[in-house]
């Protein structure tokens, strides 16, 4: 029986690797997995007042339908943070809780994206990104990001065109930990706005950078169509009980259609999870204080990483500013035939799980990308590893 093209547009290397793991998982022999950015399967976990309030919520009998734009008082409190505390302009109505960013971004781009329309994405970017865009029939150009984690300007107004519907901004970045700074946002910005394009920015990991501050697009979106993603996986540290959200400019009368149109689907798919709501909103009004311990415990081992990976020669890498990623780039020479080779040759002679640079985008090839999630004596033993690895082959040449 044939399946859809669209299906076939669709990739996610995160855990495409795994298929390779499962394989090597039959030797018997141990993994250790720097492949997927989940705090909750390392040692952060789920903050006891919002798991709390998760299972009073259904002792109380509160796990029906709720309305499809989401439990009103969430709602409320997602205004108040990202309008009192990140200043973007936003009522209650402006809201839409989904579960996951995942799910808002793939009603987001079901909502904008049309056949040919092109979507533009930092290089590299995290990959639903592209999936889903190329879902809805579009296309997607990747601007150039400089080391220091600023934006290429010039590259992305070389490359739009009439066809280009939105530009698309992941702060911090998974994969690399960039951090764009509040000037660098207010000049995409600006571009957008000259050329009519939505903004998509994920904010995912907002409260997780190893700077003095983070500025998100809130204060720069002015009356710009900026369409704002974010969510509780990651700062709230519940991954698996898939709460988010997408707010919307209320200064902007361009997504005035988007707002009117949006929430049909989310009809469709009746409501998000109704207990795993009220425990976000617990989440976004109890006690903060998880948040200093992880971004603490976050720090040393991304310094860890970052001078172990770089003590190995034919390995580089730039120190991230935020979110929970390290991005090296690879010295191939002729001892590997790209980035996927080397990740493959890694995972079958040492046990180390990571993911391949080309799977976020083709400016992400000769890289791979690391998790710094685990505890220090196994991110120890797995930089061991690499760089015995790497050791290794160097000496074959
Ligand atoms: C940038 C970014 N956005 C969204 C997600 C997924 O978010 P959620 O768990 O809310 O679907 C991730 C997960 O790794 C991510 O890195």
């Amino acid at each position: 029986m044939r399946v859809s093209d669209r299906i076939s547009r669709v990739e996610y290397a995160i855990r495409d690797v795994m298929l390779h793991a499962r394989e090597y998982q039959k030797t018997g022999k141990e993994i250790m997995y720097l492949n997927i950015g989940d705090p909750v399967a390392f040692d952060f976990k789920t903050p006891k007042h919002i798991k709390m309030a998760l299972a009073d919520a259904l002792n109380a009998d509160n796990d029906y339908y709720t309305d499809s734009e989401g439990w009103p008082e969430l709602r409320k409190s997602v205004v108040n943070k990202e309008k009192g505390k990140k200043g973007l302009e936003l009522t209650p109505e402006d809201v839409l809780i989904t579960n996951g960013v995942s799910e808002g971004l793939d009603m987001v781009m079901g909502s904008i994206v049309e056949d040919g329309d092109q979507v533009l994405l930092p290089g590299p970017y995290y990959p639903p990104y592209s999936s889903y865009a190329k879902f809805y029939g579009g296309t997607i150009t990747e601007f150039k990001i400089y080391d220091d984690g600023t934006p290429d300007l010039d590259d992305i107004r070389k490359k739009i065109t009439h066809k280009s519907k939105a530009i698309c901004i992941i702060n911090p970045n998974n994969p690399t930990g960039e951090v764009f700074s509040s000037k660098s946002l207010k000049s995409i910005v600006d571009i957008a706005a000259e050329n009519e394009l939505y903004i998509i920015c994920d904010e995912i990991y907002d409260e997780i950078f190893f700077e003095e501050s983070f500025s998100g697009i809130g204060r720069m979106a002015k009356d710009a169509p900026v369409v704002l993603l974010n969510g509780f996986s990651k700062t709230y540290l519940m991954t698996g009980l898939r709460c988010g959200y997408v707010c919307m400019n209320n200064n902007s009368r361009q997504l005035d259609p988007l707002r009117q149109n949006i929430f049909k689907l989310a009809r469709v798919r009746i409501a998000s999870n109704f207990p795993v709501q009220i425990a976000a909103n617990a989440a976004l009004n109890g006690p903060q204080d998880h948040l200093p311990i992880m971004v603490n415990k976050l720090r040393y081992r991304r310094d860890l990483v970052y001078n172990r990976l770089n003590d190995i020669e034919g390995l580089e890498c730039i120190k991230p500013k935020g979110a929970f990623y390290m991005f090296p780039k690879i010295d191939l020479k002729d001892k590997w035939k790209n980035d996927l080779e080397f990740v493959i040759e890694l995972l079958n002679s040492t046990g180390v799980l990571t993911v391949h640079g080309s799977g976020f985008g083709s400016m992400g090839s000769g890289h791979f990308r690391i998790v710094y999630l685990p505890q220090e004596d196994i991110l120890n033993k797995s930089m061991d590893k690499i760089e015995q690895f790497v050791k290794n082959k160097n000496k074959d040449l």
